[in-house]
């Protein structure tokens, strides 16, 4: 018998094998245990049958608990009602490890509580499937790249220079001198372009963001790709081909995780050529106008309706509860459970509605967008969008100006769809060295630290482009979460450090 993975149980119908793994789930019936056992690979229910087993082995199913680790061997039966199409029909069972009180139970938790456990939660079943689409993503992000002839390079987490303000710094002592943690690998990356040509950076980047919002790390992983000789339109059209292939690879090769985080994958395969793009003056517009409104009003209505029908199933579970069996209270527990959550989101979003549509009709040419104006900005649209040419004043330093309107940057923004907002950053760049050595200065920059940057003004100077997509924020989008601190192994956030 050989040792095998869930993964690849489908392969190997028909044959014995040995699995190793973990108790995720346990039924018991008269004479049969059925064991659900993970492995990291995938999940597989192993029916252990009391006259078919060792009286060892039995007592080993009936002992384990959620959580220990097992050994099972048994022959692999066809069954395409089961997740994966296949169960075990065991022929022994040993314990590795037996858990006693693993913390997390089926039944729901707090987010803290979780959140302080994430070392186990990630053994969960809706982390598994978060965790393999990032893993899909990063693959694809280097397929991608490499794919079109960039080169990849680290760029220095350790940095004398601020890239995006200087409000987000986590500042280091470095042997007494005052360094950061990079917030950006770009003017690195810059320098590389005019090397190689076509790179990508792909590495950690810190912000010290002091506000709590479900789009904010202080910790995230960035991917930013530098190309010499591309303006702005050819560095959207890069951002556009980049997007679609990542939601279509994710498509193509998760779909059982995005079905099980029920994710709504026809707004994934919507994600085509060509994203709507606006300019920034034209999205302020769009947020101020009547068709906003109506928007929120059309949201209003549809949270409204919703509550009343949760509210009404919850009245009709409680009257229910009292005569239902046992296995019908706990699928109604487990129901109230989901209920409260979702009652509890749209509590939340009908308090925000109020603020959202106060901060859109009052939105002032030449602010910044706020978390919620570029949700309600992407409602109008059925797939991402690229906003782009913003007022220079809420962009960085190098931001290249527009040649037909001083008072903008040629910056753009790519935008997700459903309500999540940015996920990409980036724009052209300036390579004029005069005008460089003055929005240093403007800026408040410490021109010393920026001599090596201007440097690439002064020799062989090119019109460039990049952008920034944050991992983080793309695997929050494509698999449809709450927020972004599930979609990173260890989030690192206000008031979080830990585990
Ligand atoms: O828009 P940002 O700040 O752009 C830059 O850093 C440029 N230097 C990138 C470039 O042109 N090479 O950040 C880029 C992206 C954002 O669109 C967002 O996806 C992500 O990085 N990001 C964050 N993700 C999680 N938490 C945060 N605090 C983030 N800040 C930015
Ligand atoms: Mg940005």
């Amino acid at each position: 018998m050989e040792i095998t993975s869930i993964g690849a149980l489908a392969d190997n119908a028909g044959s014995a094998v040995i699995l190793k793994g973990w108790l995720t789930n346990k039924r018991v019936s008269k004479g049969l245990l059925f064991l659900v056992l993970r492995d990291g690979s995938g999940i597989v229910q192993c029916i252990v049958n009391q006259r078919d087993v060792s009286s060892d082995s039995w007592q080993a199913a009936s002992q384990a608990t959620q959580e220990s680790a097992l050994e099972v061997a048994g022959t692999v039966v066809v069954d395409a009602r089961q997740t994966g199409g296949v169960e075990l029909q065991a022929i022994h069972v040993s314990l590795i490890h037996l858990t006693r009180y693993y913390p997390i139970t089926p039944k729901a938790h707090g987010i803290e509580f979780l959140m302080d456990r994430r070392h186990l939660w990630l053994r969960s079943r809706r982390q598994w499937a978060v965790m393999r689409v990032r893993n899909r993503v990063i693959m694809s992000i280097h397929e991608f790249f490499q794919e079109r002839g960039f080169l990849q390079m680290d760029a220095p987490i350790l940095t004398g220079n601020a890239v995006e303000g200087t409000s987000t710094l986590f500042e280091i002592d470095y042997f007494g001198q005052t360094a950061y943690l990079t917030q950006s690998g770009q003017l690195h990356g810059e320098a590389m372009a005019m090397a190689f040509g076509k790179i990508y950076t792909f590495g950690p980047t810190f912000r010290a963001e002091k506000s709590k919002t479900r789009r904010h790390l202080t910790e995230f992983w960035m991917v930013e790709p530098e190309m010499a000789f591309y303006d702005l339109d050819m560095n959207m059209e890069l951002a556009e081909d980049f997007l679609i292939r990542l939601a279509a690879d994710v498509v193509r090769d998760c779909r059982n995780e995005l079905e099980l985080l029920g994710r709504d994958i026809a707004a994934l395969e919507r994600v085509q050529k060509p994203f709507p793009r606006i300019t920034y003056t034209e999205a302020v517009e769009l947020l101020k106008s009547d068709r906003t409104m109506a928007l929120l009003d059309a949201r209003l209505k549809i949270l409204l309706g919703e509550r009343l029908s949760l509210e009404r199933e919850r009245a009709d579970n409680k009257a229910a509860y009292g005569q239902a069996k046992e296995w019908k209270r706990r699928r109604m527990d487990a129901r109230d459970i989901e209920i409260n959550t979702r009652l509890d989101e749209i509590a939340e979003e009908l308090r925000n509605i109020p603020a959202w549509r106060k901060s859109a009709r009052e939105f002032e040419w030449g602010s910044d967008f706020g978390g919620s104006d570029e949700t309600l900005l992407t409602w109008h649209f059925e797939c991402p969008i690229i906003v782009h040419r913003y007022p220079a004043a809420v962009k960085a330093f190098y931001m290249e100006r527009d040649p037909e309107d001083e008072r903008l940057a040629l910056g753009m923004d790519v935008l997700a769809h459903e309500g999540f907002g940015e996920i990409i950053g980036g724009g052209q760049r300036t390579d004029n060295l005069e005008f460089l050595e003055k929005q240093i200065a403007v800026h408040n920059l410490p021109r010393e630290a920026f001599e090596w940057y201007l440097d690439l003004r002064r020799y062989g100077s090119v019109p460039h482009s990049g952008f920034g997509l944050g991992l983080e924020r793309t695997v929050f989008w494509i698999c449809g979460l709450d927020h972004v601190r599930e979609s990173i192994p260890f989030p690192r956030m206000l008031g979080r450090i830990a585990p």
